[in-house]
Formats: C-alpha cells, sequence, structure tokens
C-alpha cells in the first residue's frame, strides 16, 4: 500500500441542522458523527491525519484534541475544495494517495473505504470517488459519465442542467486522490456555481479532462454513506445505527423483546443470554455481564454491570459498578461512583450515590444514601435518610457490618455506626453508636386518658 493520508472536512456550520450546536458534534447511537468518522480513520492506520475545523473549532479541538491529529483552521467556510486547501500545508511534502472523508457521514464502514483505496490503488488512478445509486437522489452532487460509462464531472444539485435531475447515481463526498495531483488542481477552482463556492467535486472535471486516470467506485449499500444534513436525516441514520446494532447483539445471544425499542449505543458490550425489555436505553460505555434481566422503561449510562443481576422496571442508572447478584429497583436511582458489592439489593425509591452498598446488603424501600459505605450485611430499614448535606458541605458516613437500620431513621452525617449494632425506628442519629449496641433517639410514647371525647 501507498502512503495514506486522511483529511476529516468538519469546518461546516451545518446550517440545515438549525442547532447551537455544530452538526458534527450532533450524536448517532451516542457518538458524536466526528468521533466515528475518526475512529473510521485511525483504523485504517494512516501516515497522517488532518481535520479540517472551523465552526465552534475551540470546542472541537478540545474534545477531540489528540497526539495523532493534526488540526487545522479554515477560518471562513467557503466550500469543501476551500476546506482542503487548508489542509495543504499540512501535508506539503507528502507523497501518497490522499484519502478525503467528511464528518457527516456516520455510518461509513471501514469495509466500505478499503474497497474504495483498494481499487484506486489496483486501478493506478489520479482520482477515485465513491458513488451510490439512490431512488430518491434530491441534495446530493450528480455523477455525470460519457458515452462509455467514463466518469466526467460531479454537478451540485444547485447546478443541475436540464436532465441531470434524473441522474440516480450521486456523490458521496468520500475521495481518494493522488496528492499530486490535488493540491495544484484545488488551486484552480472558482466559486463561478450557484453557491459561490470553491466545490472540491470540481477537481473531478479537472483529472477526467486532463486525461489522469478518474473512476467511480460504487458503494453497495446506500444508507451507510448517507450524509447527514438535516434533523430528518440524523433521525433515520439513528434508526439505521440502533438496528445494525440490535441486530449484532442478537447474534450474539442477548434476547431484545422489542428490538425496535432498545436505544442501544454503539459500544455498549451485553454478555449472552441477557434479556432487555422494551423501551430501555443502554447508553455510553455501558457494559451487562450474562444471565442478566433489565425490566422496561430502565435508562443505564456509563455503567459496569456482573452476571445474573436483575434491573427492574424503570430504574435510572449512571457512572455505576454492580456487581453478581445484585437486584435494584424497580424505580431505583443509582447516580454516580455507586458501587453495588456481590448479592445486595437496592429496591424501589431508593436513591443512591456514591456510596458503596456491601455485600449482601439491602435497603428496599424508600430511602437516601449518599456518599455512605456500607459494610457487608446491613438491613437498611424504609424511610431512612442519610443527612449528609449541611447547606455547605457533604459529609461521610459509615455503616459496618451487620447493622440494622430500624425504618424512619435519620442518619446525620458525619456519622459511624459500629458493627452489628441496631438503630430503633423513628431516630435521629447524630452521635456514633458502639459495635454491638442498640440505640434509639426517638420520644418515648406517652398516653393520656381522654376526658371529654366531643372537646378534646
Ligand atoms: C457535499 C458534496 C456533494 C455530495 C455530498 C455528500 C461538495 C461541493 N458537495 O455536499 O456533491 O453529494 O457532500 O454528502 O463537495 N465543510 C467544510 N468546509 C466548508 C464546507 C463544508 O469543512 O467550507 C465540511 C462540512 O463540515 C461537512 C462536509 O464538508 O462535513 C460536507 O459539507 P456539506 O456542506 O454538508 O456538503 P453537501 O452540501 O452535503
Ligand atoms: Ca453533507
Amino acid at each position: 500500500m501507498k502512503s495514506l493520508a486522511v483529511i476529516i472536512l468538519a469546518a461546516g456550520k451545518g446550517t440545515r441542522m438549525k442547532s447551537d450546536l455544530v452538526k458534527i458534534l450532533h450524536p448517532v447511537a451516542g457518538k458524536p458523527m466526528l468521533g466515528s468518522t475518526l475512529d473510521l480513520a485511525r483504523s485504517l492506520g494512516p501516515d497522517r491525519l488532518v481535520v479540517v475545523v472551523g465552526s465552534q473549532r475551540d470546542i472541537v479541538r478540545e474534545k477531540f484534541n489528540a497526539k495523532d491529529i493534526l488540526f487545522v483552521d479554515q477560518e471562513e467556510q467557503l466550500g469543501t475544495g476551500h476546506a482542503v486547501l487548508t489542509a495543504g500545508p499540512a501535508l506539503k511534502d507528502f507523497k501518497g494517495t490522499v484519502l478525503i472523508l467528511c464528518a457527516d457521514v456516520p455510518l461509513l464502514t471501514a469495509g466500505t473505504v478499503k474497497n474504495l483505496i483498494k481499487s484506486h490503488e489496483e486501478g493506478l488512478n489520479t482520482l477515485s470517488v465513491l458513488t451510490t445509486c439512490l431512488d430518491h437522489p434530491k441534495g446530493y452532487g450528480r455523477v455525470v459519465r460519457g458515452k462509455n460509462g467514463q466518469l466526467l464531472r460531479i454537478v451540485e444539485e444547485k447546478d443541475l442542467n436540464a436532465g441531470e435531475e434524473a441522474i440516480r447515481e450521486i456523490n458521496t463526498g468520500i475521495y481518494c486522490i493522488d496528492a499530486k495531483f490535488l493540491f495544484p488542481a484545488l488551486l484552480g477552482l472558482s466559486d463561478q456555481n450557484a453557491q459561490r463556492e470553491y466545490y472540491l467535486t470540481d477537481v473531478v472535471e479537472r483529472a477526467s479532462s486532463q486525461g489522469e486516470r478518474a473512476s467511480a467506485c460504487l458503494a453497495e449499500d446506500s444508507l451507510e454513506v448517507m450524509g447527514i444534513n438535516t434533523r430528518l436525516d440524523l433521525a433515520k441514520a439513528n434508526q439505521h445505527l440502533r438496528q445494525k446494532i440490535a441486530e449484532r447483539h442478537m447474534l450474539e445471544g442477548v434476547t431484545l423483546i422489542d428490538p425496535q425499542t432498545a436505544y442501544i449505543d454503539r459500544e455498549v458490550e451485553i454478555g449472552r443470554d441477557t434479556v432487555i425489555y422494551p423501551n430501555c436505553y443502554l447508553l455510553g460505555k455501558t457494559s451487562l455481564g450474562k444471565n442478566c434481566l433489565v425490566e422496561p422503561g430502565c435508562k443505564i449510562t456509563d455503567t459496569r454491570v456482573g452476571n445474573f443481576v436483575t434491573i427492574k422496571a424503570s430504574s435510572v442508572v449512571s457512572e455505576s459498578l454492580i456487581e453478581d447478584r445484585v437486584e435494584v429497583g424497580p424505580f431505583a436511582h443509582l447516580r454516580p461512583q455507586t458501587v453495588l458489592r456481590e448479592g445486595s439489593r437496592i429496591g424501589n425509591f431508593v436513591e443512591v450515590k456514591k456510596s458503596v452498598i456491601g455485600k449482601g446488603a439491602k435497603a428496599n424501600h424508600l430511602t437516601y444514601l449518599g456518599d455512605a459505605t456500607l459494610g457487608e450485611k446491613v438491613n437498611v430499614g424504609a424511610g431512612t435518610i442519610i443527612c449528609n448535606y449541611d447547606g455547605l458541605r457533604k459529609h461521610p458516613t459509615i455503616i459496618e457490618d451487620g447493622v440494622f437500620i430500624g425504618s424512619n431513621t435519620e442518619l446525620v452525617a458525619p456519622i459511624k455506626i459500629g458493627r452489628d449494632a441496631i438503630i430503633g425506628a423513628g431516630s435521629t442519629i447524630t452521635k456514633e453508636v458502639p459495635p454491638d449496641h442498640l440505640a434509639f433517639s426517638r420520644a418515648r410514647q406517652v398516653h393520656y386518658k381522654r376526658r371529654n371525647k366531643r372537646k378534646d
């Protein structure tokens, strides 16, 4: 293989998205479009990787900053041809194939790009463009071929001549071009067109008219090469990718009760024989082990889940670690830095934040646990609240192994409850409880005989 440089075009505003967020940061199945384009580029092992940024470039640079990327600024977005020209100085001494990718084509796979590179190099081409055929080609540049089928030029939608609307073969915006030809050709571009832009597509006509070897390589899967310009395209791409993700998991032994409503992000991992009910969101870097059950309406984000775990309906979990044989929910809320050790149980209307729940410990009903460390087999009664915040600062709570906390208890942090202690129901505990003691702090119950039943 020849040397390979990749240029990713990511400077456009994305006007048609009507968004305050630059288009290439909009996510598809949980990953910003530029992120998936970068993953693809890296998987090709290029010698150089250049990203052209413009709109919101500070945010984009900061988000994707990495040693292997050379960012170049396109101060004004004067068109795709101008964008590639901007990358020129960064590749001044580069000899070989330049692969141009647009960051708004998020479903593209490495396989398709490798085919393009292969056909480009085997055909000894100066320029190869990836194209596809669409029943509804509206919005795309059209591929104009000569009598013998040879590639002549690409015409943008807004510059179509009579009869050219009917052309179904479109430009995907992905090219392999010999560096030696590309940069001099870009210097000759003009903006005399409907959009007053410097079109990258014009280098195709330049190559074919100068007798350079230029050809179009057809992509089979036209959905894979779709460009995202509007929210409609974004929804379509999300739907398509989610379907592919669902199929991959099912073929690996996961049961999705209703694959249409399984919202699983790109990087999620799921073990065999795990069953996911409808309307669940498995997001970010979540992984689920084997033989888990996730009931309807759960949202699990950036969480590691072990084996044989049950997450009952309508639970919300984020940035947590759940070990084997744990039960969560229904209606539980696990916030960041929650650790549920093996066999523990968090029941309905329980919120846990930044806490470790020990092996076999239980908090089954209506409870708040924050900044707490619970030992093994602790039992937290219904309606227990850890008062971890004094209005200024958060304080820790330690509950040692075997503690039993009666219902409707407040534990005012910082506080420690010693091993095997018992807290009487309805207590407000403000002082450390020694091990093996019973503590309670509620008012004593008193009885007064009623004198006058109607008046008192
Ligand atoms: C482009 C192609 C069109 C093709 C379509 C495929 C041109 C002139 N047209 O049209 O033939 O069918 O892609 O999806 O190339 N960008 C910059 N700087 C700019 C302008 C754009 O970096 O000045 C970037 C954008 O961020 C985007 C990509 O280039 O990632 C494509 O730009 P876009 O405006 O979406 O081009 P299309 O109109 O879709
Ligand atoms: Ca586009």
